[in-house]
């Protein structure tokens, strides 16, 4: 039995500067849990530490019931947490194509066969993000903001993960190019049945591809619920105050 993303007391410091409390939080296989909070709240930081690139000082983060300690995690361990983060302007390699980017991490990771099969998977994890397989040849200054967000979800994805880290996946986005790659996300971690955790500090965002909502103030969860209840009975004082500043949702959901 599978039990996903576990955060359990998870506590995170930059020196002597605790930014992160003591989360703890569940995230099951095909459900995408929202993260949200201010600017500075920590969600960064959470996300860092669930992929390992910043270390605990309290707590433990498990994957399907197995602790996963940073900084000394397995190849498989760290395949199976990928992150896609806000900037897909700074997420590829400029002098590699992404053909070359996607065979290696399937060769790496022993994912896609020989040569030419894993050209072709590639050319369907495109696929699965709406692009063509001619994109294979091209580099990433070839492409729109928009296109590098799916070719980064592509290639987040590429390696079977179990968890799917999105931090502000859209932020830097269009509105119009928004929506496509969040209804992207949410299909894709259906799909792929992949534990989801999706940060943004836009509500609207959150209501539209959410199951569940953890909200974040100074480093500590104040309040997590079914996104339906949250979006029409907030609890915590703070989670009204967020709501209360975009009145637009609260309307619609109720
Ligand atoms: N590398 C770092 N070294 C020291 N302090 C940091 C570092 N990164 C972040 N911080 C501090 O940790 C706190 C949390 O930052 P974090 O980036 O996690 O917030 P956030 O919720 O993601 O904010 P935003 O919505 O602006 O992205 C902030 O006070 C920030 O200044
Ligand atoms: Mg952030």
């Amino acid at each position: 039995m599978s039990s996903g993303l576990e955060l359990v007391d998870v506590g995170v410091a930059y020196g002597s500067a605790r930014v992160v409390g003591s989360v703890s939080l569940q995230v099951a296989p095909g459900r995408i849990v929202g993260l949200v909070g201010e600017s500075g709240s920590g969600k960064t930081t959470l996300a860092r530490a669930i992929v390992g690139s910043v270390a605990l000082v309290s707590g433990s983060i498990r994957l399907d019931g197995a602790e996963l300690r940073s900084g000394r995690r397995s190849r498989d361990e760290r395949r199976a947490i990928q992150l896609v983060g806000q900037d897909p302007f700074a997420s590829l390699n400029p002098a590699l194509t992404i053909g070359s980017v996607l065979d290696e991490l399937l060769r790496v990771h022993h994912l896609g066969g020989d040569r030419t099969q894993r050209r072709a998977r590639s050319a369907e994890l495109l696929g699965l993000v709406g692009l063509e397989a001619e994109a294979l040849d091209r580099y990433p200054r070839q492409f729109s903001g928009g296109q590098r967000q799916r070719i980064a979800i592509a290639r987040a994805l590429s390696v079977e993960p179990a968890v799917l880290v999105a931090d502000e996946p859209t932020s830097s986005l269009d509105v119009s190019v928004q929506k496509t790659v969040l209804e992207l996300l949410s299909g894709l971690s259906a799909q792929m049945n992949l534990a989801t955790l999706f940060i943004s500090h836009d509500l609207s965002v959150i209501n539209a591809v959410c199951d569940d909502v953890a909200v974040l103030q100074g480093g500590r969860l104040v309040e997590v619920a079914p996104a339906g209840r949250f979006f029409t009975h907030p609890e915590h004082p703070y989670s009204r105050a967020l709501l209360e500043a975009v009145p637009r949702i609260v309307k619609e959901a109720r």
